[in-house]
């Protein structure tokens, strides 16, 4: 049966290919977006559909939407250091404030609300894998503090409104995703990469390159989350692919694949940069039966189209 769906975040990177999947299975979509780091051309192809909806607002003041609402998908939030950091408020106010104007929505509505929770609230993890019962190792007051303690928050109210008003809820905590409508410069390893290597600057690799991270292509993500969602588990989940690489193998692996003639180049450190991340994904699996199925290469040779064709697009328009 159809369903009307609210996504906040529908403007940026996971937003947008949420709303692709949820129109894809016939349900009327209302995207919600302030634009702070989206951008309309990651949903313009949507905007002709009629089962599709545009709401320019910020989340974080009070949400009203006319009509029942059965689903509530609240992926709004700057999700790269490079953006927390430059807007730590909004970042702060979107995952508590704007998570709790849309759990009010939610239990208005009786609506299920699923919340975009992230492997940050492991922090620089002292357990290796991070199974879902490892309560983390987060700074509050570093520079990552305002990202990683609004996403605990998060949790927390999340669970709260589930045990006390019975709102049905669900929390996933995503681990590091990319493919196509990533931005280039939002400061995430692999666009960064990318955008050097294709306009001739060397790649700078943070540290020695010998921190891990695990990437998980979006549309491997995007199945999680759908089956989440449809699950009556209340709980956290991880999702994310569990195949780790040090970020000097993931350099030398994009280097290889764009051809470029440049060279790594190593810069210090940021702080509270986890050196290890890579999901325990044993209840993902036994829960939902998920598991990703994009490998590496595959899902870097489809990201590399879209950032060539991307770069191409905004040169056209330069001209
Ligand atoms: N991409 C990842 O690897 C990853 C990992 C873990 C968690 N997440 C979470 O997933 C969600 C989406 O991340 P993304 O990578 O698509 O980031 P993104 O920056 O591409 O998208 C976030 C969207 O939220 C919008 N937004 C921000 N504040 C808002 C507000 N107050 N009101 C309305 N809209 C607002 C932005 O304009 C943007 O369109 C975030 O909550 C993020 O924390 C992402």
């Amino acid at each position: 049966m159809s369903k009307r769906i609210l996504i906040t975040g529908a403007a940026g990177f996971l937003g947008s290919h949420l709303c692709d999947r949820f129109l894809a299975e016939g349900h009327e979509v209302i995207g919600m977006d302030n634009l702070l780091t989206g951008h309309l051309r990651n949903i313009e192809h949507l905007f002709a559909k009629k089962e599709f909806t545009f709401y320019h607002h910020d989340v974080s003041k009070y949400v009203h939407v006319p009509g029942p609402i059965d689903y509530i998908l609240h992926f709004a939030s700057p999700a790269s250091p490079i953006d927390y950091l430059k807007m730590p408020i909004q970042t702060l106010k979107v995952s508590s404030l704007g998570t709790h104007n849309l759990l009010g929505l939610a239990k208005a509505k009786g609506a299920r609300m699923l919340v975009a929770s992230t492997s940050e609230v492991y922090g620089d993890p002292l357990v290796h894998p991070q199974p879902e019962e490892y309560w983390g190792n987060v700074n509050p007051i570093g520079p990552r503090g305002v990202y990683d303690e609004a996403k605990r928050f998060m949790e927390s109210i999340t669970m709260a409104y589930h045990n006390f008003h019975g709102v049905e809820t669900r929390i996933i905590r995503i681990f590091n995703t990319y493919g196509p409508r990533m931005r280039l410069d939002d400061g995430r390893a692999l666009p960064t990469f990318v955008n050097q290597a294709l306009h001739g600057e060397d790649i700078t690799v943070f540290g020695d390159g010998s921190q891990t991270r695990s990437f998980c292509y979006v549309d491997d993500l995007v199945e999680g989350i759908y089956r989440l969602l449809l699950s009556d588990y209340h709980l956290p989940v991880n999702i994310g692919n569990p195949v780790e690489i040090t970020l000097q193998d993931f350099a030398e692996e994009v280097l290889k694949l764009t051809g470029a003639n440049v060279k790594i180049v190593y810069r210090p450190l940021p702080q509270d940069d986890p050196k290890q991340r890579k999901p325990d994904i044993t209840k993902a699996k036994e829960l939902l039966g998920w598991e990703p199925k994009v490998d590496r290469s595959e899902g870097l040779k489809r990201t590399l189209e879209y950032f060539r064709k991307h770069l191409e697009e905004v040169s056209a328009a330069e001209a």
